[in-house]
């Protein structure tokens, strides 16, 4: 099964990363240590996160102690709530990019639909892009509407959306609009916050394999065909949610794993920050 995927700009994007949301400041430099030496290339932050600073620490301690840092990805996200103007999204990106040395991925975070200025900021993001800043510019907790509608004025399409996803909102429709124009699913809250973990049609294929529920909501994640970055403050859990080559879910598990939509979130609608 292919561990990175192919991105509309040419590049690669490992399909597994791990995400910083909600991890203290002070644990930080330790988590994505303990993320790089379990195998991750792919670390998922954001302006919003407030661990920027400690992120760009330990990604400058790893490329001293000889990890390339070219083989990381490192993505960031424009947070704007404050402003949508070009100037603000250009500060917070400087910003970002001060803190980490190099953003690799930049998102716009919401779309914040109410202020109607998504488009404008996308086109920031283009510029930034053409002038050489960043590798990949992508979106987060687009509906498909906004997605068209960036695309259509802008003639740039994202190549991520990264977006709430897991067995109980697997997002199938968006998906599919995701596969017609050429954008990559990156799942945030895979594991439902944790609260997946404990469905117990995941705990039965997960015994059935010998597997860990997260091992086997995150095969089910790379077999859909999408991103995703999960999040643990734990090296053990790091290393365990990385380990899913050793099986693979059979149709009949996908099938299962598939009536259990429900489309419970754990986070906001996107239509409904701003
Ligand atoms: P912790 O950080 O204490 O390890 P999501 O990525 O869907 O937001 O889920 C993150 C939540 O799931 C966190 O509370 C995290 O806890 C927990 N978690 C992550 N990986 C595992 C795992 N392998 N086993 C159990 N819980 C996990």
């Amino acid at each position: 099964m292919p561990h990175s995927l192919e991105l509309n700009d040419g590049s690669a994007l490992p399909a597994l990363g791990f995400g910083l949301y909600k991890v203290p400041p002070a644990e930080t430099a330790d988590v994505v240590a303990a993320g790089l030496a379990a195998g991750y290339r792919l670390i998922d932050g954001a302006e919003l996160y407030g661990n920027e600073r400690e992120l760009g620490e330990a990604l400058r301690r790893a490329d001293a102690s000889g990890l390339d840092r070219a083989t990381l990805t490192v993505t960031s996200k424009f947070w704007g709530e404050a402003s949508q103007e070009p100037a603000a999204v250009r500060a917070a990106f400087d910003a970002s990019e001060r803190a980490l040395g190099r953003i690799d991925v930049y998102m716009i975070h919401w779309p914040r639909p109410a202020r109607d200025r998504y488009v404008d900021v996308w086109r920031t993001l283009v510029e930034l892009q053409a002038e050489g800043r960043v590798r990949t510019i992508g979106v987060s907790n687009f509906t498909e509407e906004h997605l068209r509608r960036i695309s259509g004025e802008t003639g740039a399409t994202p190549a991520i959306n990264q977006v709430e996803s897991h067995p109980w909102l697997p997002q199938r429709e968006l998906r599919r609009a995701h596969e017609e124009l050429g954008i990559v699913t990156q799942a945030w809250s895979p594991l439902g916050r944790s609260r997946v973990l404990d469905d117990p049609a995941i705990a039965r294929i997960a015994a059935a394999h010998g597997v860990t529920p997260a091992q086997a909501i995150i095969r089910w994640h790379l077999q859909t065909g999408g991103a995703l970055v999960p999040k643990s403050t734990h090296p053990h859990r790091l290393q365990e949610n990385l380990d899913v080559d050793g099986f693979s879910l059979d149709d009949a598990d996908m099938a299962a794993i598939a009536a259990l939509e429900t489309g419970e979130r754990t986070g906001t609608h996107p239509d409904d920050r701003n």
